[in-house]
């Protein structure tokens, strides 16, 4: 079973149950150094999410991995509504803090933020969901946390299904994973990131765990510089593991082919360009539109 070999860098973390991998605060923490501050959002991802949000007409936004809310953050800036969402809260304790400190700003005061699981997520918010929301967000490689403790991806077909509930019919799912193909094929991740501008990312250590002969489980041992003058020195360099479940790209295509239905259109692009202008993209981000 997965749950046997899912492992934590840090101990007291629990491997059971609903897997907060951020549960000991460490990689919460060191995230914001990760991201650096929240204005270094790439020009190139803000112009993609919010030219196509604009484009699309979309106005309400659920964020269901918020993390610590620099994606909301960047929303709510950009003038969207936005409920944010996420099972970890010591990543929510951060995006908690940024409301609390902006919350002269309307659109800070406005913005809703609860704990909430995508296994039970339709009901966690019932009561915010309504119609539906415009676009429902799940971004920065944040899906493939979910892993698949029975071997079927049941949890992760759930999850799926609960995102398609909150969005109303013609609105949007945005969703993304890291190519898992080319990290399986080479055993490296590109440590190249689209999402964040980060000066402080020295590193990142790729393991891949096979079960029966499938990759199972990719584990990342991020290595962050805390200090630039002093990113050759170990005792300025922190460390943080995270696991995902390696989603392959048509295998996920058809997960959420299942949760939408045929007639859903379906874009895919590969860092933020259509797939076919890019080759070995790090990231793949996929665009669904309910039908009405
Ligand atoms: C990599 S962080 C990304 C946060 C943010 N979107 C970003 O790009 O910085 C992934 C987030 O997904 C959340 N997450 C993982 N599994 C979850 C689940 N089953 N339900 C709700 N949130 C979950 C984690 O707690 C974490 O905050």
């Amino acid at each position: 079973m997965v749950d046997s070999v899912f492992r934590t860098r840090s101990l007291g973390t629990p491997a059971e149950g609903v897997k907060d991998q951020y549960a000991d605060g460490k990689a919460a923490k060191v995230w914001e150094v990760f991201i650096g501050d929240k204005k270094q959002r790439t020009q190139n991802y803000r112009d993609f999410l919010v030219g196509l949000l604009r484009r699309k007409g979309c106005r309400r936004i659920l964020d269901v991995a918020c993390g610590t809310g620099v994606d909301s953050v960047m929303l709510l800036e950009e003038g969207f509504e936005v409920v944010s969402v996420d099972a970890s809260d010591k990543m929510l304790k951060h995006a908690l803090k940024s409301r609390w400190d902006r919350r002269k700003e309307p659109a800070f005061d406005n913005w809703v933020i609860e704990e909430a699981n995508w296994l039970t997520l339709s009901s966690d918010i019932s009561q915010l969901v309504g119609e539906g929301f415009d676009a429902v967000i799940c971004l920065g490689n944040s899906f493939a946390h979910m892993p698949d403790s029975f071997g079927d991806q049941r949890e992760q077909r759930q999850a799926l299904a609960n995102f398609e509930r909150c969005v109303k019919p013609g609105g949007l799912l945005l969703i993304d994973h890291r190519n898992y193909d080319y990290i399986i094929r080479t055993g490296q991740t590109p440590s190249k990131c689209i999402y964040y501008n980060s000066q402080h990312m020295t590193d990142i250590k790729t393991s891949v765990l096979y079960v029966s002969g499938k990759p199972r489980i990719v584990t990342l041992d991020y290595m962050i510089a805390l200090d630039e003058e002093n990113k050759d020195n170990p005792e300025y360099v922190s460390e943080f593991r995270l696991s995902y479940y390696p989603h392959r790209l048509t295998v996920f295509r058809d997960m959420l082919t299942e949760a939408f239905s045929h007639a859903a259109k379906h874009t895919i692009y590969g860092d933020f360009k259509p797939l076919n202008q890019v080759e070995d993209p790090g990231f793949y981000i996929h665009v669904l539109e309910k039908q009405h």
